[in-house]
């Protein structure tokens, strides 16, 4: 692999996703290898991946499995387009999806990503109302925070002022739940938050406000990741799932981040005891090898569409890309790997692990608050004053420097590291951000 630095003026073509661009090529991080729990830099350093990359790589990199599979998948059969044609392996990881999936999750639509994920679980939703007669139910309900992805139905469910305020009117037709943070009341909480379940009541008063007909899907992360870790309260989904089903609203559950082991169990559904109507993943699906989303659907709302003349399309809408040979090659290796290997159980035994090392940096300069869940842990800094993300940028850059990878958020760090992560690597992640914090201005 040619690990060589692109002379500087080569990093121009590259507009690069939620980077500052310019700050980013004056400093290049360039990752060229990857292996286990490690990334090797361009400029030869080890670094443990504190982040599972991007909340994806949950089996860890370059997994012999995962990697013979979308070999194998390549030299056999590149290609095959989706509409109207199938190939066995879309059928075969879609059956160990939903096998995979909380119970009454049976059916399995195929995407490319989080984001179409996200828009197609949407679709879905207000099609389901409609095929049953129910079209005047439009309304869709996401969070204040929350995070559904780049598209725009995604960014207008969606609750990150950031993400949403440059790109117009965004979908019609929109609500959101508050966001379910209150530190003064869940500061320094381990696991689920005792204080929060009611503010779920806020959808009994939306529901209200806007009549419940109108209303066809509720959409939540059952724990925030991206908007930095917001674990939900004790109580709080089943109140959002009992309200939902009192008016016959739909409930999403966005697991792309909380999928595949990230809490302990295979899914927050079953982590949590709450299952969706419909649960969007990506992420983990493939371990991150082969960009690969899809909505898990259940019996009642896929029946639903099965109604009309066996000849007629009963949804339009899918990808060029749903069900690729080389992510359904990926996904089934995947899937097959975290069985093989035990990794959502070993996520579940080494949440004290994390949980004990991360509740230590409290009382550590500029530490404000410490959560957790399952294998991943928030860690909110006092923000510098008048330069919100500044402080733990710093820490991100200066981690980095130490050989380590952290995800940052505004000022909160977000750890996630692979399932396959040991205690001494775990240690060493928080060692190395105390130290850091120790620096950090
Ligand atoms: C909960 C959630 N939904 C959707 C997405 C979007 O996924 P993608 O970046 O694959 O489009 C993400 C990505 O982080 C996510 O965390």
């Amino acid at each position: 692999m040619d690990g060589s630095v692109p002379a500087p003026n080569d990093l121009g073509a590259y507009w690069m996703p939620f980077t500052a661009n310019r700050q980013f090529k004056a400093a290049p991080r360039l990752l060229v290898s990857a292996d286990g729990m490690y990334y090797s830099s361009h400029d030869g350093r080890q670094v443990l991946d504190g982040t599972a990359g991007l909340w994806c790589v949950n089996a860890g990199h370059n997994r012999a499995p995962i990697v013979e599979a979308i070999r194998r998948a390549a030299g056999e059969l590149d290609y095959a387009p989706s509409f109207q044609m199938g190939h066995p392996g879309a059928f075969r990881a879609a059956s160990a999806l939903a096998a995979l999936a909380p119970v009454g999750l049976d059916h399995v639509f195929f995407t490319g990503s989080g984001s179409e994920s996200v828009d197609t679980a949407l679709k879905i939703a207000l099609a389901y109302h409609r095929v049953r007669g129910e079209g005047q139910r439009t309304r869709l309900i996401g969070r204040e925070r929350g995070y559904h992805g780049v598209g725009f139905g995604g960014i207008s469910v969606g609750g990150i002022a950031t993400n949403r305020r440059t790109f117009g009117p965004l979908l019609a037709g929109v609500d959101h739940l508050p966001h379910t943070y209150d530190r003064t009341r869940q500061g320094f909480s381990r696991g689920q938050p005792e204080w929060g379940a009611d503010l779920a009541d806020a959808l009994d008063r939306i529901v209200t406000l806007h009549d419940p007909s109108t209303i066809a899907a509720v959409i939540v992360e059952p724990m925030a990741g991206s908007t930095g870790v917001l674990v939900p309260p004790r109580g709080y989904l089943e109140r959002l799932r009992a309200t939902c089903d009192r008016h016959g609203i739909l409930l999403i559950f966005d697991e792309v981040i909380t999928g595949f082991g990230r809490l302990g169990a295979p899914f927050a559904a079953d982590r949590l005891g709450v299952v969706p109507d419909l649960m969007t993943v990506a992420k983990g699906l493939t371990n991150g090898a082969v960009p690969m989303g899809a909505v898990l659907v259940s019996g009642a709302v896929h029946d639903a569409f099965m109604q009309g003349p066996p000849g007629q399309i009963e949804l339009f809408h899918g990808y060029t890309y749903s069900a690729h040979p080389l992510a359904c090659a990926a996904a089934e290796a995947t899937l097959a790997l975290y069985r093989e290997e035990g990794l959502f159980q070993r996520a579940a035994d080494l949440e004290p692990v994390l949980e004990e090392a991360v509740h230590a940096l409290r009382g550590r300069r500029h530490v404000i608050d410490v959560r957790n869940l399952g294998l991943v842990a928030g860690i909110e800094l006092e923000p510098r004053p008048n330069a919100p993300g500044a402080r733990a940028y710093e820490a991100f850059v200066r981690c980095y420097e130490a050989g380590v990878l952290i995800r940052v958020t505004g000022d909160i760090i977000a750890l996630s590291p692979p399932l396959i992560v040991s205690e001494a690597e775990i240690g060493r992640i928080v060692d190395t951000l105390r130290d850091v914090l120790e620096l950090v201005t």
